[in-house]
């Protein structure tokens, strides 16, 4: 399988590229990036649309920006490569056109918040957990780079969370912020609340409270290894589907 990966310089584009040079049956066939380098002892391609046609890749893994990931996936998906997105940031509006584009142009694109095993468990545990505890609020802890707010993981599981919660405030009927958001974002009632601090690979916990307990679950990732099972099978996977395929857990 060959795999042009966009956003190579990065962290995860990086982490990604030394994963797919030491599987088997993967083969690197180019690296992009905006910037000029070097990434898996290729030259960056800073044209994703040349580097495709140059190197008739199977599958574009991309892990760029929340701001220009939509772009490229208008870009490149005409050209009917498949694509398996961690790039975070998607609105409603940007899935159902991404799946549109898909569509029309018979591929499929994998967009996954979270390609991390212990995520995907975290959530189904916290649906699970949220029968029993409706009040909840998340909590998610990444470094301090990150660009956008909340994690695409604490909304993934926010709406996982919804589906199964029934609709309720939180907190006392009366309660007022002295300082603007100081009780977090609020999606159906629960809340989300982002810390950014260096040192953070990106953690979250999920924190339901009952009648004289709580109990969390967490997840803590130790380095960016966690996401390439994930990703592998995503690229392994892709070719059976067409449209949008959301979630690592779809996969399965
Ligand atoms: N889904 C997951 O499991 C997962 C895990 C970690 C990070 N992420 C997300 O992945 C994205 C990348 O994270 P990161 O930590 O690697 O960021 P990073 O800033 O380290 O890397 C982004 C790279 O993209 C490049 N880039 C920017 N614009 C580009 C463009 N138009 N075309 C090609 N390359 C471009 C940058 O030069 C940089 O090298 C973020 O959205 C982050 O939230 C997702």
């Amino acid at each position: 399988m060959k795999v042009l990966v966009n956003g190579a310089l990065g962290r995860m584009g990086q982490e990604v590229v030394k994963k797919i040079q030491s599987e088997a049956g993967f083969e690197l066939a180019a690296v992009v990036d905006i910037h000029n380098g070097v990434a898996g002892g290729l030259n960056v391609d800073t044209d994703v649309l040349h580097a495709i046609k140059t190197t008739k890749p199977d599958v574009v893994v991309d892990f760029t920006k929340p701001d220009v990931v939509m772009d490229t996936l208008r870009k490149i998906l005409p050209t009917g490569v498949a694509c398996v997105v961690g790039t975070t940031g998607f609105s409603n509006e940007n899935l159902e056109e991404v799946d549109k584009l898909a569509n029309a142009n018979k591929t499929a694109v994998l967009i996954a918040p979270n390609f991390a095993l212990g995520a995907v468990v975290m959530i189904k545990l916290a649906c699970e957990a949220a029968k029993y505890f409706p009040n909840v609020e998340i909590i998610e802890k990444h470094h301090d780079k990150k660009l956008d707010a909340p994690s695409g993981t604490a909304i993934l599981t926010a709406q996982k969370i919804a589906e199964v919660r029934k609709k309720m405030h939180q907190g006392h009927p009366d309660e007022k912020e002295t300082m603007a958001g100081c009780r977090g974002a609020d999606f159906e009632g629960m809340k989300i609340h982002s810390l950014r601090l260096p040192g953070y690979v990106a953690s979250q916990e999920v924190v339901f409270g009952g009648q004289g307990e709580t109990l969390r679950i967490a997840t803590e990732p130790i380095n960016r290894e966690c996401y390439m099972p994930g990703v592998i099978l995503a690229c392994q996977k892709i070719k059976n589907y067409q449209g949008l395929v959301y979630g690592l857990e779809k996969i399965l």
